[in-house]
């Protein structure tokens, strides 16, 4: 019997499909991207690689990364944004951890380099954000790119992210939530992944309790979505799904049916 469950999805789609491979992303990244100021016009695949680089500029600015800081990435993909964090923000090591080998083998081929010739300060490891890996208190800080959609549980993550962390540390995540409890019925008739449980879409307030819930202090959550979906659904336009339903992530967007957030979080 075959098994159609969000988790197995999951792992075809990161497993042999090689979800980057697609069109709708480029340079080794899978993620909507962020556009600081879009305006419609046509975007070139160095513009959407770029709009995906920014998404983690984002992210690790409210992070402020310093040189001694010890980062830990969770859901890295192909680590080419753990590789920015490394390049542009200049912090002691990044660790970037990922559920399925198959991306970290990817990641592993892609960074060559600096796995080869900066082992102590790219580290690559399999394992889930459910459960991390490591031992606690190793980190300064932790951040997650377009990847919170797929933890099964967010309070086990939220859990686990405050245990890695240093007191001190800050967890900074982006991905899309859903801004009231009563839109996913309406988010399963729009999205495919959300309907198949590839996507696990949460009100961002249950997110922001589990956050307090687990002894983090000033979670802040701001809306992104401005910079997120129109430059997304304007790139799909160019793509061969221009005429799919993944054009109704803007819909659902436009209805306030969800949004796109980046929520930071404190260790005391
Ligand atoms: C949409 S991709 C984002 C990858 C990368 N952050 C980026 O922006 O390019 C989501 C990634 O999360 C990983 N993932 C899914 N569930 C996970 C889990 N429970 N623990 C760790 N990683 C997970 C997937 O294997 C996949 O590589």
């Amino acid at each position: 019997m075959s098994d159609d469950s969000g988790a197995s999805r999951r792992a075809a789609m990161y497993g042999a499909d090689d979800l980057s491979s697609m069109t709708i992303f480029s340079g080794n990244f899978i993620n909507f991207g962020y556009w600081q100021d879009f305006t419609p016009g046509l975007i070139s695949v160095d513009e959407r690689t770029e709009s995906q680089a920014n998404l983690y500029r984002a992210v690790l600015r409210r992070l402020t990364i310093g040189p001694t800081d010890v980062v830990l990435e969770v859901g890295c993909g192909i680590a080419v944004g753990a590789a920015l964090t490394l390049r542009e923000f200049g912090p002691r090591a990044v660790h970037g951890l990922d559920l399925s080998q198959d991306q970290i083998d990817r990641a592993t081929r892609v960074n060559a380099d600096l796995v080869a010739h900066q082992p102590d300060r790219f580290v690559l490891r399999q394992g889930s954000a459910l459960e991390l890996p490591y031992a606690g208190e190793k980190f300064d800080k932790c951040y997650s790119v377009e990847a919170a959609q797929h933890f099964e549980d967010l309070g086990a993550f939220a859990s686990e992210a405050h245990r890695v962390l240093k007191p001190g540390g800050r967890l900074a995540v982006t991905t899309f939530f859903t801004p009231y409890p009563a839109a996913v019925d309406e988010l399963r008739r729009l999205i495919e992944t959300i309907d198949s449980g590839v996507d696990v879409v949460l009100p961002i307030g249950s997110f922001r309790d589990d956050l307090l819930r687990r002894g983090f202090v000033d979670v802040r959550v701001e809306n992104i979505g401005e910079h997120v979906w129109r430059g997304f659904d304007s790139w799909m336009e160019q793509t061969e799904f221009r005429d799919s339903w993944g054009r109704n992530w803007l819909k659902a967007y436009n209805c306030g049916l969800i949004d796109y957030y980046l929520i930071t979080a404190d260790k005391r």
